[in-house]
């Protein structure tokens, strides 16, 4: 069982049959709403039944704020009365949150006996009714549009529904870069840079990660940081991370062709696969911030020029990490030689960022990976990508479908929500949630192997408040999403 979220979850079930309880295991106080916790603040106790209508005033508001909010919310009351149901589904339906009623099963003989064990027990004859109406209430559910999800007295309350990462069957794919590779796009200003680095490489190892990638920008990117939060040279600190590692594949996400003549690149990037035993790969894109390169000098010629260039560069350095010295005469470059030594050690996979078609197209003849966003718009270029491959004539298992993601981690439920409000900004905190995919580190595993189903290799992962290496330690469980071995491994 895996409920939506965010959504609307109505529980139904009688006095006794465990729904505050299931509720506390699953969600965080402030999302469940329920009738009796609102007697207690209205009136004289949970029990106060002379305080029902002011209890039930509000909850109705709350329930309609919190859903204007598309912030999950659980309705914690018997669930039996259909003119309340019909207000609250019509109030998800208006935001496009699912409906879910979670009927406990739970047999009356249990609800009876809990209930007569308790200190304040509902008459047997009220419970008697409960029941009669909970059922009547159940038959109704499915023609009134929820998704009915039947929670049973065997179902561990504390037991996650998540299920554990599956290894999907991994593709025959040229290199190592299978899984996930953490992007280090934040740098400390007042830490030793390289301590820093030595020590979230430590931690990237010890959780099983597939690798390291770096950006490449002059200028820390607003979607970041500050201008003026360090940004280091990435080829440089990838040389220094090759001292430091002995299983992370090293590379760039992404270089813009921009910034080097392309063979340059070909060599630090030769010179990375010499250091590394074959550990490098060489992510590229068009390049797009203007203001970086006018502030170093640099370039920054038309979108098709730029689109231009990363054809000719990619087909340079492919031809500069080709074997032997042979002169190259190519569809786009002539070299007089091919001279490049040190040699790569193997393929180095060339990743090629950027959704845009053209870039799909490029990335399809001449790269061996694209890298798109994981949302809902990148997943689709992901099949595009994959049809383009198959159109020019290449094996879609040979190449790599990346994906960029941007996931909140948290240890659970409400650490997650603790952390999106720690870094949602102005944004809504439900929009923060699914933009990054708010959730615990299970949570992720399971939707990063959903992608892994559609083709997609690896995953750029790039974690929300990522600081130290505790917050790297606890990607551990996405490590086998791709069907790569755990960690240890
Ligand atoms: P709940 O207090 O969760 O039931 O459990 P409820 O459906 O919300 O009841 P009302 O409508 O508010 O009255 C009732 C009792 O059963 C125990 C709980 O500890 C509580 O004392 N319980 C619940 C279990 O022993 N096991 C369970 O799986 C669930
Ligand atoms: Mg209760």
């Amino acid at each position: 069982m895996s409920l939506p979220d965010p959504a609307l979850v109505v529980l139904v079930g009688a006095s006794g049959s465990g729904k505050s309880t299931w509720a506390a295991s699953r969600y965080r106080d402030a999302e469940v709403v329920s009738s009796d916790a609102l007697r207690a603040v209205v009136g004289s106790g949970e029990h106060d039944l002379d305080a029902s209508a002011d209890a039930f005033a509000l909850l109705e508001q709350v329930v309609a704020a919190r859903l204007g909010r598309r912030l999950t919310t659980v309705v914690d009351t018997l669930g039996t009365d259909a003119g309340r149901r019909r207000t609250w589904r019509d109030a998800a339906r208006a935001v496009g949150l699912p409906a879910v009623a979670v009927v406990l099963d739970t047999p009356a003989s249990v609800c009876r006996s809990r209930n007569a064990a308790r200190d304040r027990p509902v008459p047997a004859r009220v419970l008697t009714s409960q029941l009669a109406s909970v059922s009547a209430t159940v038959d109704l559910l499915e023609a009134e549009g929820w998704q009915v999800v039947r929670v049973g007295p065997d179902d561990d309350p504390n037991e996650s529904d998540v299920e554990p990462a599956r290894a999907s069957t991994p593709r025959a794919t040229p290199s190592g870069l299978r899984g996930v590779v953490l992007q280090l796009s934040r740098f400390p200003a007042d830490a030793d840079l390289l301590t820093w680095l030595r020590v979230m490489a430590a931690a990237a190892e010890e959780a099983g990660l597939a690798g390291l990638a770096l950006m490449d920008h002059l200028i820390q990117i607003p979607q970041v940081g500050r201008p003026w939060d360090p940004i280091p040279e990435p080829w440089v600190t990838l040389g220094a991370l090759a001292a430091c590692t002995t299983r992370l594949q090293l590379g760039t996400l992404v270089t813009p062709v921009t910034f080097r003549a392309p063979g340059i690149t070909a060599k630090a990037a030769a010179t990375l696969s010499a250091l590394t035993g074959g550990r490098t790969f060489v992510g590229v894109g068009a390049g797009w911030w203007e203001r970086e390169h006018a502030a170093y000098g640099v370039g920054f010629p038309s979108a098709r020029e730029r689109l231009d260039a990363l054809e000719l560069g990619i087909e340079t350095m492919k031809a500069l990490w080709a074997p032997g010295t042979k002169p190259y005469a190519g569809q786009r470059v002539s070299l007089p030689e091919t001279t490049s030594y040190p040699r790569p050690v193997g393929e180095i996979p060339v990743i090629v960022g950027g959704g845009g078609d053209r870039t799909l197209r490029i990335a399809a003849r001449l790269g061996d990976g694209c890298n798109v966003p994981s949302d809902e718009v990148g997943l689709a270029k992901v099949v595009r990508y994959l049809a383009l491959v198959g159109q020019a004539g290449r094996d879609p298992a040979s190449v790599h479908p990346t994906v960029l993601d941007l996931p909140l981690v948290g240890r659970d439920r409400d650490d997650v929500w603790a952390r999106v409000e720690r870094h949602r900004g102005r944004t809504a905190a439900a929009t923060f949630a699914a933009r990054h995919h708010a959730g615990t580190a299970a949570e992720h595993a399971t939707r990063l192997s959903g992608l892994a189903d559609l083709g997609v290799t690896t995953a750029f992962v790039a974690p929300v408040g990522l600081d130290g290496p505790d917050d790297v330690l606890a990607l551990a469980p996405l490590a086998t999403a791709f069907g790569r071995p755990g960690p240890g491994h």
